[in-house]
């Protein structure tokens, strides 16, 4: 596999973290992360308060000319803005501080443009970079410093930066047509899976919860984790064989982030195509976390929003770090809500495969179905949902229907026809009216 280089050398950055009265407050921490994550080598975090962005500098000039000031006492190379600013607002502050000025898109486009791995990825992440730039050509850094890149300026989108708005448009265009090529064959690839049944099962979560530490351990296999952001930028693929599954395909995914600058909202929405179409979602949790409620939140909203109407198990990650056990917590029989464990020590994941298989065998079960034949419709729906796996007669000339079904799939089927369920299923019938509770099991 294909990864792209780190930034060497970590470039020295200075943050500005603004709380603005009419905007929301963001969270300093979680930029400072940000900008590790780029490679930037923090010399100093500076805030400031506003009652509302200044037109001209986002901050006040009085705090512009201290900034400059910092700026050539510790020698940054870089100032890094917590906010999103105008092309003017940078182009000013730049002129003041006699440095490049980057606002939060530039800097989260440009951590996506190191963590890109797939095709896709990577022409969404130039596309969006594009987009950006297209309103920022005229400004006048030199030549020398793109050339030497650095954080804003590298990615796949780098050898554009001094085409013009012309140029820009047509390869933008270019892009687009590419893009959706690629998803096409991306959608044809996820249809041949789904003929052959291969459930899919997609990890998901708000990032650094360890979605990529556990992907490594559950699909044996050198994915790239890191104590950084975004380690994770495309769905990686992998298929697996797990006992009492069969195959299967387990997908990683990027990580959320909290206030998304709106412009990139889009283009990382789309790299969550492919959750759309899984079997089953593994809700990554980092469950030391104090913002865990937050991110938990965040992270099912965001699905809610993309419509991926599919089951899932949330994984409560780190339980070395919070100290709870590994356990399976069951929402009723058969049907996990959540899995505790930690990737780092290893604990629980017999449980997680466990919680996975349930949940996905949950969903598709053989069933023995004996027919009158009265009961010929039921046999003609069955057959139209192409889940009769074989079919032979009883001594009494009962139809005998073996059928690969999820349970609630096979009961509606049997209810809208007003078929009588117990006779049909026999005991299998039962598993249809046990009582919904909770309840635990414990690792031995
Ligand atoms: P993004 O790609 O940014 O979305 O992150 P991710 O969710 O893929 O997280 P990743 O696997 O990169 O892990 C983030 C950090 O958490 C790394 O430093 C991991 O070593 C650490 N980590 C992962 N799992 C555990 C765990 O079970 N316990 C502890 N203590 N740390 C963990």
């Amino acid at each position: 596999m294909e990864y792209f280089d780190r930034h060497q050398g970590g470039e020295r950055a200075i943050l500005v973290h603004v709380a603005v009265q009419m905007l929301k407050d963001l969270d300093a921490e979680e930029f400072q992360l940000l900008a590790k994550s780029a490679g930037a080598d923090i010399l100093e975090q500076v805030t400031a308060q506003r009652q509302r962005p200044d037109p001209k500098l986002f901050i006040g000039s009085g705090k512009a000319e201290e900034l400059a000031v910092l700026v050539e006492d510790l020698e940054a190379e870089l100032v890094i803005f917590d906010h999103a600013l105008s092309p003017g607002q940078e182009r000013n502050l730049e002129k003041i501080l006699k440095c490049r000025v980057i606002d939060r898109t530039g800097l989260i486009l440009d951590i996506f443009a190191q963590r890109a791995r797939t095709h896709e990825g990577k022409l969404q992440v130039e596309l969006a970079q594009l987009e950006h730039l297209s309103t920022r050509l005229v400004r006048g850094w030199t030549h020398l410093e793109r050339q030497k890149g650095g954080i804003g300026l590298r990615g796949p989108g780098e050898s554009q930066l001094e085409t013009d708005r012309r140029l820009l448009r047509v390869r933008m265009g270019q892009l687009k047509d590419k893009l959706e090529k690629v998803r096409q064959t991306r959608i044809q690839g996820r249809a041949a899976r789904q003929k052959a049944a291969i459930p899919t099962v997609s990890l998901v979560g708000y990032t650094n919860a360890g979605k990529s530490t556990l992907f490594n351990i559950l699909a044996n296999s050198e994915v790239y984790a890191a104590d950084q952001l975004f380690a994770t930028l495309d769905p990686t693929l992998r298929r697996l064989n797990w006992d009492g599954i069969g195959s299967l395909v387990l997908a990683d995914t990027v990580g959320f982030v909290r206030d998304l600058p709106h412009s990139l909202v889009e283009s990382f929405k789309a790299t969550l195509e492919e959750t759309l179409e899984a079997t089953l979602l593994l809700h990554v949790i980092d469950s030391s976390s104090p913002d865990m409620m937050e991110q938990i939140e965040a992270v099912e909203e965001v699905l809610k929003e993309i419509g991926a109407d599919v089951p899932i198990l949330r994984v409560y990650n780190k339980i070395d770090q919070s100290g709870e056990d590994a356990k399976i917590i069951y929402a009723s029989p058969n049907t996990p809500d959540r899995v505790y464990v930690s990737a780092y020590s290893q604990q629980g994941l017999d449980l997680l495969k466990q919680a996975v298989q349930e949940s996905l065998v949950g969903q598709i079960q053989t069933f023995e179905l004996s027919l009158k034949p009265a009961y010929g419709k039921l046999r003609t729906a069955l057959y139209n949902l192409n889940v009769i796996q074989s079919e032979d007669y009883n001594d009494d000339g009962d139809l005998l229907i073996h059928v690969r079904i999820a349970p609630h799939k096979l009961e509606q089927t049997i209810k809208q026809l007003h078929l009588p369920i117990d006779e049909i299923l026999g005991e299998a019938a039962q598993q249809f009216k046990r009582p919904l509770e909770a309840f635990e099991v414990e690792q031995h």
